[in-house]
């Protein structure tokens, strides 16, 4: 993984608004362009309706124009790097190919990498839809 990429996600995390949970999250996303677009989570008081880093993310990266992601990195405090949640996966899976790799780092430099046919093995995604 590129310390551009985790930079962006760590700078990323020093952003979230994580007041109920207490879990700040950053997500960096290098797309096809080379660009890289950031994250954060952002809770609010109505608690399910807070958003992921992930989302975050890729919202920032469709905005902007790029579809394809080439690489992602998630850091999260914790002893265990942090994995994107369900949700973040299925998101992730609409513009990233299973051999995209995702790593995930906490604050002290554990981290690991899976793809992302680890994380969501077996997806449904666009090429399903007729
Ligand atoms: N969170 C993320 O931002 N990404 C994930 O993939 C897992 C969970 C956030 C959501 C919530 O703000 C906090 O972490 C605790 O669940």
């Amino acid at each position: 993984m590129s310390d551009e990429l985790l930079d962006a996600a760590r700078a990323a995390k020093e952003r979230a608004h994580c007041p109920y949970s207490n879990y700040p999250v950053g997500a960096a996303i290098r797309a096809a362009s080379g660009q890289i677009y950031a994250g954060c989570n952002v809770e609010n008081a109505a608690y399910p309706e807070g958003t992921c880093a992930e989302a975050g993310a890729i919202a920032a990266m469709v905005l902007a124009g790029d579809h394809e992601i080439v690489e992602v990195a998630v850091v999260t405090g914790g002893a265990t790097p942090g994995t994107p949640c369900g949700g973040c996966r299925q998101r992730l899976r609409e513009f990233a190919a299973p051999d995209v790799l995702v790593h995930a780092a906490n604050g002290t430099g554990t981290s690991l990498t899976l793809s992302m046919a680890d994380l969501l093995p077996d997806s449904f995604g666009p090429e399903q839809l007729p």
